[in-house]
């Protein structure tokens, strides 16, 4: 008589444990949503390496990081920056040959990390990190 209530017991246990794995399954999934959230910050495609290659730069102002100038230097280093000048909103121009990021509109002129080097502008510009993929040209938020 004592072994079957011993065995009932152990039965119980059993179907309580199996009983519980549904919520432990449950609970994981805001885990999974989380994931892809930070994934957001990842190397996103803004254009071709072919389209850079053509004039030495990349410019998408609608690119899945927002708007994107990309610049190829002679020295084939990559620079990216949000080409918005930070005075009043011009779209701003590269210049290789005194590797310089220059505003039509005002004349103010940004490094290539974006500094400021010359006003009316006073905030630098926004600057990204970028590298080569295969045939894609990849940009990601500093
Ligand atoms: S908008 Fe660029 S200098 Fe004024």
């Amino acid at each position: 008589m004592s072994m079957s209530r011993r065995a009932f017991l152990t039965w119980v246990g059993v179907g309580g444990l199996a009983s519980s794995l549904p919520v432990a399954l449950a609970a994981c999934s805001p885990d999974t949503e989380q994931t892809e959230a930070a994934a957001t910050n990842e190397f996103q495609s803004v254009g071709s390496v072919a389209e850079l290659d053509k004039t030495g730069f990349l410019l998408n102002k609608k690119s899945p990081v927002g708007s994107v100038l990309v610049v190829r230097t002679p020295e084939k280093k990559l620079i990216a920056v949000n080409p918005t000048c930070t005075h009043a909103g011009c779209t701003v121009a590269w210049v290789g040959s005194a590797k310089k990021f220059a505003c039509p509109c005002h004349q103010a002129e940004f490094g290539v990390d974006g500094k400021v080097l010359k006003g009316p502008a006073t905030k630098p510009l926004k600057t990204y990190q970028a590298k080569l993929q295969g045939t894609s040209v990849l940009v990601k938020q500093a």
